[in-house]
């Protein structure tokens, strides 16, 4: 059976992006992995300037991390909830790490076999081409990846 993996952050494009995949996922009888991408800041960015990030810091971020979860958690149940995926299998993931190189490494450890992705996300920034996160992907994807406009 095809895998079809779709990275959201949650704009209309992903979600578009997203509905694209459900639809294809249909075709051919596919299964369908959601997964959306949290990053927190690292505290080796500041350890790098000679500063001391203190306890205090470390258990809110923590804290941080967690409510972030929970929410991306949410999104993604909404978003999931609104497409028509009929009787597909469906997972929904939440991964912790940077965005693109995660994508890349749960292509890989999946074995996917398309990635359907925005041709842009969240940023203000209209982009020449096609933002960061999907530029890099199509750079090291192990599989065809699927850019849908918005
Ligand atoms: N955090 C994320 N988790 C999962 N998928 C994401 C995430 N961020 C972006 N994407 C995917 O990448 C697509 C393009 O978003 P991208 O972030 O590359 O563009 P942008 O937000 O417009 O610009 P920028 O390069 O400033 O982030 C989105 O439509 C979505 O499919
Ligand atoms: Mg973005």
């Amino acid at each position: 059976m095809k895998k079809i993996l779709i990275p959201v952050d949650g704009s209309p494009t992903s979600v578009k992006a997203a509905e694209k995949a459900a639809a294809l996922g249909k075709l051919i009888n596919g299964e369908l992995l959601f997964i959306t991408v949290v990053n927190m800041p690292s505290e080796e960015k500041y350890a790098y300037f000679g500063m001391n990030v203190e306890q205090q810091f470390t258990a809110n971020r923590k804290e941080m991390l967690a409510k972030l979860i929970q929410e991306e958690t949410k999104m993604l149940k909404i978003i999931v909830r609104n497409l028509d995926t009929g009787d597909l299998k469906v997972t929904q993931k939440v991964l912790v790490g940077r965005t693109a190189a995660e994508i890349i490494r749960i292509a890989e450890e999946e074995k996917i076999d398309y990635i359907f992705m925005g041709r842009r996300g969240f940023s203000p920034v209209e982009r020449f081409f096609v933002g960061s996160i999907t530029q890099k992907v199509i750079s090291a994807s192990p599989c065809p990846v699927i850019v849908v406009n918005g």
